[in-house]
């Protein structure tokens, strides 16, 4: 390939450079600029060292007359596809030993094909044979405009006329041969509508919004907007700005057809568009910062403000000088302003690897050879790709949301990139102050609420994770990272390129919450006061709690994707109405996700969230759906399958729907008891006791306490003899049967009903899906008081304000530490000290009573085993571990430090920065 890539550069340039008798860094510029004529006037903005090679061959190509330069600029692209030819042979001749003419056929026909399919690709939506020809020629002149026509300008030298020289002849085809190179689009704009309706609706935009696109071209954005706002009814004024009269033309005439009289099309260089020339409003605003300013800005002709929506679409790659325009839309914009970008990128990790403000790198990594080649195929088009553009205008502006993604263009990836941002200092800042300083209280990011009633003596000089990368951002005059800039304060910023979270692989493991949510409430009886700490899961207990509606819910996830799933569920309940949250988390499935996700959910998620939705929902949603997913979605189908080898799918089917216990009870008995108790699948599973642990997600230090537990019981001998695949066998079955006995799955057991059937049913559901959970959870500050961290529990309680938390949920957590190590007892004394006294801990244990109890003991708490788990019985209808305790905290172990002073310490020093 590489070998291919050099002889192909090589080859591109000597060979017609020879025919034409010119220079081969001469033949090199008008190849690279499409013609002679663009090679001289792009000659100024040339900056690499490469482009100092064309520089240096202006001249020589200056000298060619128009005749000679269609010929140049004709030989190039018939070098581009005999060149495709010559690989096409070497392919064919490698892999199949034919004689010469042979191999010439059949290279001929290959490279037949691949020509044919890409217009018939092209062509596949027309139905119509007048309208397949008129694509037909649109694609040709498409294809003549862009590699074949040579310059034909006024010799003015500007980028206007070069612009020009390149849209007239491809003026009205422009948008029917742009719908599949310019990917997208539509998404950019269904993102900033998302982002303006909600603004709104918050109170941030009280006026009609006024739009400027730039490089708006036939203003194709705008007529596709109204797939998700009324452009004449929503914006006050939107105005396309675009160089190119051939398509300002376009433009007029299409806001001519539409009657959309509140669009003006402006033909200027973006550098030079001010919308106080055209906004009566924004006039005056200029006039009254002009009377009211003693010092001169350097521009004088600057905006203040005025725009609550700024896109550009595929233009800022076109733009030559970009800063100046970056520059423009910081003093175009309102305060409260979304901006909209959509472009193509070629981009290296080395670039962006140490920042945290880009909101996510999930994708944007591109390889070599495609950031050689787009790079190089673009720029005959003057389409910079240069990563500059992109990476100023995120150090220009905070960014909301970013993506990355593949154009599958012709059987080949193109990268572009979608890029939501808003004023750095967007947003009130003496609340942003706030909710830093508060950062260093109760909890990281969190206490703006109480920080209202001033310091207290209980505040001592602790820093969130989140609030440091903060500070040292603001210190460089960088923006803040991309949580920062969100419309909700839920999810506190975390380095997701830490290994402790990469290790993830970007997968979630949990779908689905495994501990009874109701067994909780009954144990904890959640009080409005109440501080709630508790691991994130797949979120429903988190949900759970905030239906109690406590005063504060952290929840604490290692693994990113889990707070993604949480992050998915309250931005579903924060915009989506009943029937769209059941289908998505009652079934699993919603065929619209992708439309929803982008339409309704993205204002309220973070861009981390929102790029790994992006990229992994619409499979879960539309395929198996959600609950087939994740690692614990692989245990599911694992079920399924099982369950269908052994001839049991019907009988499980009646498990499923039995409406009375008695029912229940006599299926599992007559059918699937004797198959599971059959001695050729204990033998099976017993006797591959590693794929048993492997398979439950039991951790070595786990397995231990469930062996501990079985060596104490009667049937202990046995371990040994036939390995411990017989403690885990007796400890499931020991889980399965009472369940199965005591709890109705049709009716109210619905973990079970979930493992079997992959979703819930209307009337076996987690609480959260009710309805009336809906209403409550569906209010606007229904969230108010959640915050999602990720980071191990540790991390976060031993930053917590002392003697905040009054209760946490730790699930089994406890179990993985290893019992000679000081994990647990150095967790124990960060949660003595966090916790308020007579503050709780709820934990679950597969032992009846685990070796960290004692720990607990030690380390000032009471501890009570609310639940034990003996054969037989069952304690919660998820009855997979062996006890649940409460450990309340009786003794304060160390007394709290109150370092008075330090909250004014940190106010004195932010009010230093400016964000
Ligand atoms: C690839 S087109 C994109 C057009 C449109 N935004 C779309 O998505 O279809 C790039 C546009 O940028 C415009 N453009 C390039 N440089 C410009 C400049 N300095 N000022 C204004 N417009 C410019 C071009 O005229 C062209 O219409």
């Amino acid at each position: 390939m590489v070998y291919l890539g050099i002889s192909f550069l090589a080859l591109q340039t000597w060979v017609p450079s020879y025919l034409c008798g010119m220079s081969t860094s001469a033949f090199a510029a008008v190849f690279r600029y499409g013609n002679a004529q663009d090679t001289i006037l792009a000659a100024p903005y040339l900056d690499t060292a490469a482009d100092r090679v064309v520089w240096d061959a202006r001249l020589d190509v200056s000298q060619l007359d128009a005749p000679r330069l269609s010929w140049i600029s004709l030989t190039s692209s018939l070098l581009q596809l005999s060149l495709l030819f010559v690989a096409t042979m070497i392919a064919v001749s490698a892999a199949i030993p034919l004689d010469a003419l042979q191999r010439v056929t059949i290279a001929l026909w290959i490279l037949g094909v691949f020509l044919t399919s890409i217009f018939l690709i092209a062509l596949n939506s027309k139905k119509d044979p007048t309208e397949a020809t008129d694509a037909i020629k649109a694609y040709f002149k498409f294809f003549y405009a862009c590699f074949v026509k040579p310059h034909t300008g006024d010799g003015t030298g500007s980028q206007q006329d070069a612009l020009e020289s390149f849209y007239k002849a491809q003026a009205e085809v422009y948008d029917s041969t742009r719908s599949r190179l310019l990917h997208g689009r539509k998404d950019m704009l269904g993102l900033v509508a998302a982002q303006l309706e909600h603004r709104i609706k918050a109170g941030l935009i009280n006026n009609k919004p006024v739009w400027v696109d730039i490089g708006g071209g036939t203003g194709h954005n705008i007529e596709q907007m109204s797939a998700f706002l009324s452009v004449p009814e929503f914006f006050k004024a939107v105005y396309v700005v675009d160089l190119s009269p051939s398509l300002c033309e376009m433009a007029r005439k299409r806001f001519e057809r539409l009657g959309w009289s509140n669009v003006k099309v402006i033909c200027q260089d973006a550098r030079a568009f001010r919308l106080h020339k055209h906004e009566q409003e924004a006039l005056q605003r200029k006039e009254v910062v002009l009377k009211g300013q003693t010092v001169r800005d350097l521009d004088e002709n600057a905006d203040v403000g005025g725009a609550e929506l700024v896109t550009m679409s595929y233009a800022l790659s076109m733009i030559p000088e970009f800063y100046p325009v970056i520059d423009s839309i910081s003093s175009l914009i309102s305060p409260n302003a979304v901006i909209g970008v959509c472009d193509f990128y070629v981009q290296n990790q080395v670039d962006y690897q140490s920042r945290n403000y880009t909101g996510g790198v999930i994708d944007r990594h591109c390889m070599w050879i495609s950031r050689v080649f787009w790079r190089t195929w673009f720029e005959i088009d003057r389409v910079n790709l240069e990563a500059a553009r992109r990476d100023y205008l995120e150090y220009r502006f905070g960014t909301i949301l970013g993506i990355n993604a593949r154009n599958h263009f012709f059987g080949v990836r193109l990268p572009y990139y979608i890029w939501i941002g808003c004023s750095k200092d967007s947003g009130a800042s003496t609340t942003r102050l706030a909710e830093i300083d508060a950062a260093a209280t109760e909890s990281p990011y969190l206490s703006a609420l109480d920080l209202q009633t001033g310091p207290t003596p209980r505040d001592v000089g602790l820093h969130s994770k989140a609030y440091e990368s903060a500070i040292v951002n603001l210190q460089s005059s960088l923006p803040l990272p991309a949580t920062w800039y969100q419309n909700h304060h839920w999810r506190i910023h975390h380095d997701e390129s830490l290994p402790k979270h990469v290790r993830f692989n970007n997968k979630y493991i949990y779908a689905f919450t495994w501990e009874d949510s109701r067994a909780d409430a009954r144990i904890l009886r959640v009080r409005p006061d109440d501080v709630v700490l508790a691991i994130t899961s797949a979120g429903d207990n988190i949900l759970s709690f905030a239906l109690e509606k406590p005063r504060r819910i952290h929840a604490v996830d290692l693994n990113p994707s889990q707070n993604h799933l949480l992050e998915l569920k309250v931005a579903a309940f924060t915009a989506l109405g009943y029937s769209d949250v059941w289908k998505l988390f009652g079934e699993g499935k919603h065929e619209y996700f992708r439309d929803i996700l982008i339409n309704k959910l993205s204002p309220h998620m973070s861009s981390l969230a929102f790029q790994f939705w992006l990229q992994n929902g619409a499979s879960s949603f539309t395929k198996s759906g959600l609950y087939y997913s994740g690692g614990s979605g692989h245990a599911l189908h694992l079920v399924g399958w099982l369950f269908k080898v052994l001839g049991l799918s019907e009988e499980v089917k009646k498990l499923c729907e039995a409406q009375t216990l008695n029912e229940q009870r006599e299926v599992w008995q007559q059918s699937i008891r004797r198959v599971l108790h059959s001695r050729i699948l204990t033998w099976a599973v017993i006797g591959n006791e590693k794929w048993l642990w492997k398979a439950l997600g039991v951790p070595p230090a786990q397995r231990n306490i469930i062996e501990q537990d079985y060596i104490h019981q009667d049937n202990a001998s046995k371990i040994g003899v036939i390995g411990s695949g017989q403690a885990i066998y007796e400890y499931v079955l020991n889980t399965f049967e009472p369940v199965v006995n005591t709890t109705l799955m049709s009716d109210d057991n619905h973990y079970y009903l979930l493992c079997l059937q992959g979703k819930y049913s209307r009337k076996s559901h987690p609480e959260y899906l009710t309805p009336k959970a809906h209403i409550k959870l569906s209010r606007p500050d229904a969230f108010d008081g959640l915050r999602i961290h990720t980071d191990e529990i540790s991390e976060v309680i031993t930053r917590m304000r002392p003697g905040t938390l009054t209760i946490v949920v730790v699930m089994d957590s406890m179990d993985w530490f290893p019992p000679n190590g000081q994990h647990a007892v150095r967790q124990i004394r960060a949660l003595n000290r966090a916790m308020k006294l007579k503050g709780r801990v709820l934990l679950r244990s597969a032992g009846l009573k685990p070796w960290y109890i004692e720990k607990f003991q030690e380390l000032g708490f009471t501890t009570k085993r609310v639940a034990a788990r003996l054969p037989g019985t069952c304690i919660d209808r998820v009855n997979m571990y062996a006890s649940t305790w409460i450990c309340t905290k009786d003794v304060s172990l160390e007394p709290e430090q109150v370092k008075e002073g330090l909250r004014k310490a940190s106010y004195s020093s932010l009010e230093q920065l400016k964000i």
